[in-house]
């Protein structure tokens, strides 16, 4: 439980540094789509740990299955177009890893208006995505250099 409370905690406290970084990343490839920016990793084998685009197809089947299970996230989910949400999952995650993907879907802020989104949700869908990539045995120092590329959007998602 620690180990998934720990990072969770981490990541929120260390939002305001990788907002900073952002603001001078320069990456085109993902610019055009999201007013946040996701903080991209310059680790070239990091698409490789989490077993490129086969092995990031298995983990958004699994996160998706435990995200309609989680009573928390399931209202969210259970009547969205599943597949679909995991397709633009895995070209998302693919980018922020580097790999040989473009993003076609919409900017987080589009995708996520309206839906009333809260902070409980949200960190409940980032827990899930944690017991999905450690039941993958991912690394956890890979796990968390993707978890904190992507909590940054937190700011587009959570309707306050
Ligand atoms: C860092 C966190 C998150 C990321 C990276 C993320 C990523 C995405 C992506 C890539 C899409 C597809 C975009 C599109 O439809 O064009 C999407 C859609 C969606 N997301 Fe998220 N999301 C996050 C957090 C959440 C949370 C916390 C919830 C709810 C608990 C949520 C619920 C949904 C739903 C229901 C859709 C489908 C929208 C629709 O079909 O109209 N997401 N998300």
């Amino acid at each position: 439980m620690l180990k998934l409370i720990l990072p969770v905690a981490m990541l929120a406290a260390i939002t305001p540094q990788i907002a900073a970084a952002q603001a001078t990343d320069p990456t085109p490839a993902i610019k055009e789509r999201y007013a946040t920016l996701p903080n991209l990793t310059d680790d070239t084998k990091l698409y490789e740990t989490f077993g490129r685009r086969e092995g990031l197809v298995a983990i958004m089947d699994d996160f998706m299955n435990r995200l309609v299970a989680n009573p928390r996230t399931r209202p969210y989910f259970e009547n969205s177009d599943k597949e679909r949400i995991k397709a633009l999952l895995v070209e998302q995650v693919c980018v922020v890893l580097k790999g040989p993907c473009t993003y076609s879907g919409r900017s987080m802020a589009e995708a996520h208006m309206g839906m009333n989104v809260n902070e409980g949700a949200f960190f409940a869908l980032v827990e899930e995505f944690q017991k999905t990539l450690n039941a993958r045995n991912i690394p956890f120092a890979a796990q968390n250099r993707l978890i904190a590329s992507l909590t940054p959007m937190h700011r587009d998602i959570i309707d306050r």
